[in-house]
């Protein structure tokens, strides 16, 4: 197939791209470089002696993808696009909202206008807000998403199912993932946050290389084993793998579908630590610190639904993904700059 992948010179967006690479499909790469480096493909081709093809724009930008769409015969589109910075959301609402709605319904547009219905879209366990139970099933009632960024990717999935209810050639997959961590097992690909992390696995890499003194634990008064968050990670790769399957359930289905990604199993914040530094051997201080505002205790998935109708579970557990974001961290301790 050829397959449309926006934004994936991103994190999970460039390891996607190397799994449907692998499988045989090509790929085109649209990305507009607003959080990412070129570089990462570059590392893709070191890594199979393949590259995709690259097209620098952005998704809003509609008569570059009625070219696009006409010059790459896409048959399938694998949307990642989009910004994602929680606290960014808050203090910019706007630009969420244009680039992750707007340009969500842009590209959509760009699709039905080329004939292409094929369509899988990256969203987040966010939008089931304070989660009513645990584990997390697709059967749960989606929530109030505490942020902009959260409600973005609410009105994406909103769009998708009303965009599938109007026309019955759409094949749409909504994909929540729940926390994405890890490297590809080279060390040559991974997360490259822009300045400070906000997620946690990023942040942690950073003090255990050096580049940050110290890890603020964000509560430690949780209703949970230890006190601190429980969250369900899940290794990139695995997430990768998990949108080739997707893909092809489309084959077989109409109309829009929602699968999470996760493993099943949560862990604790203080339980990340103590596993990176065994991953790492290297030491990761840490103190508490007053609760995340937003923040809520537990959130791992019920990923029973993606086992019985993708054929997928993840496989790779903590420590090989602990192993690999060190290894990428240690390796590129200025990320790909
Ligand atoms: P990322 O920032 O690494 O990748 C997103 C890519 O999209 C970047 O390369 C960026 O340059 C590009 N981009 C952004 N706006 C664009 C636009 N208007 N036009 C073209 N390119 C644009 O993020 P990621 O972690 O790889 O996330 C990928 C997707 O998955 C996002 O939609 C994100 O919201 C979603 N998601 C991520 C997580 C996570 O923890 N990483 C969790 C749940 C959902
Ligand atoms: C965050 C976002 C969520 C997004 C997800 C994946 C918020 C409120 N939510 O979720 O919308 O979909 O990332 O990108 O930002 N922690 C610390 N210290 C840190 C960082 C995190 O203790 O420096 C704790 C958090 O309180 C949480 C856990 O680690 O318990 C995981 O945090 P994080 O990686 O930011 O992910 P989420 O909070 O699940």
């Amino acid at each position: 197939m050829n397959i449309l992948v926006t934004g994936g010179v991103g994190f999970i967006g460039s390891h996607t791209a190397l799994i449907l690479l692998q499988a045989g499909h090509n790929v085109v790469v649209l990305d507009n470089l607003c959080n990412s480096s070129v570089e990462t493909l570059n590392r893709v081709s070191q890594l199979i002696g393949r590259k995709p093809v690259f097209v620098q724009g952005d998704i809003r930008d509609c008569e570059m993808l009625d070219r696009l769409f006409l010059k790459h015969s896409v048959d399938a589109v694998l949307h990642f696009a989009g910004l994602k910075a929680v606290a960014e959301s808050v203090a910019q609402p706007l630009r969420y909202y244009d680039n992750n709605v707007h340009g969500s319904q842009v590209l959509l547009q760009a699709c039905a206008d080329a004939g292409v219905f094929n369509f899988v879209f990256s969203s987040s366990a966010t939008v089931y807000g304070e989660p009513a139970q645990m584990p997390i099933s697709e059967a749960c009632p989606v929530g109030q998403p505490t942020n902009p960024y959260g409600r973005s990717k609410l009105m994406v999935e909103e769009m998708l199912r009303d965009v599938a209810a109007s026309d019955p050639r759409w094949r749409i997959a909504i994909l929540r993932y729940f926390n994405p961590v890890g490297a590809h097992k080279s060390g040559l690909m991974g997360e490259d946050p822009n300045g400070i992390p906000n997620n946690l696995l990023p942040y942690i890499a950073q003090v255990a290389v050096g580049k940050l003194q110290q890890l603020a634990v964000f509560g430690d008064d949780y209703p949970t084993a230890d006190g601190t968050g429980v969250r369900d990670y899940i290794h990139v790769m695995d997430l990768a793998e998990a949108h080739l399957r997707a893909l092809e359930a489309l084959y077989t289905r109409t109309g829009a579908h929602v699968w999470n990604l996760g493993t099943g199993r949560g862990y604790s914040v203080l339980e990340m630590v103590r596993s990176f530094e065994a991953a790492s051997g290297k030491p990761v201080p840490y103190r508490i610190a007053p609760r995340r505002p937003g923040d809520i205790a537990a959130c791992y998935a019920d990923p029973a639904k993606a086992e019985r109708e993708l054929g997928w579970k993840a496989q790779r557990g903590l420590d090989e993904m602990m192993r690999d974001a060190w290894l990428w961290q240690s390796m590129n301790p200025d990320g790909f700059r």
